[in-house]
């Protein structure tokens, strides 16, 4: 968890890298965005790839990297497909490491909360699967301001 441009991108394919290229562990990468996309292109009549081609190496990664949880805007579709991912990989025991820039709690009244952006059913499913690193810091990317 952090806000933009402290490194939670960066670490976590700094990680996957290292189950990759040391320990030969097979890993996935998706930002959530581009699979909830994915996932929905596979619906459409001249798509080559279906659901189920697009989800299985998802659910059955060893490690996955879902960077960007709760960008996409939640509708009911992203909700209940979030939920059909991350439960089949919290029911199989399997490895996920989330990134978000959302938090827990409000630092003004207007923000959302992670909570707010996936549901409490999930929120609270990720506090089972997930241990939480909080990343504070400057944004990285503003070094490159001068
Ligand atoms: N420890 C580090 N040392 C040097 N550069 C870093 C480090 N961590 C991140 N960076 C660089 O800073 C930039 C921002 O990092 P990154 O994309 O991981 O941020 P983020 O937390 O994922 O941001 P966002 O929430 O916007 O997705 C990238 O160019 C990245 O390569
Ligand atoms: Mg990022």
């Amino acid at each position: 968890m952090g806000t933009c441009g402290v490194g939670k991108t960066h670490l976590s394919v700094a990680i996957l890298r290292e189950l990759i290229e040391k320990k030969g562990v097979p890993c996935l990468f998706y930002e959530f965005g581009s699979l909830m996309k994915e996932i929905q292109n596979s619906y459409s009549p001249v798509s080559q790839t279906s659901e189920l081609t697009v989800l299985a190496p998802v659910m059955e990664a060893e490690v996955l990297v879902l960077d960007e949880l709760g960008a996409a805007e939640p509708t009911d579709w992203v909700r209940d497909t979030m939920m059909q991912v991350i439960n089949a990989r919290y029911n199989d025991k399997k490895l996920t490491i989330f990134t978000t820039n959302y938090a827990d709690t409000r630092r003004t009244p207007a923000e959302e909360t992670l909570e707010d952006r996936i549901g409490a059913r999930l929120r609270s499913r990720l506090y089972e699967m997930c241990k939480t690193v909080m990343i504070e810091g400057e944004d990285f990317r503003r070094r490159f301001d001068s």
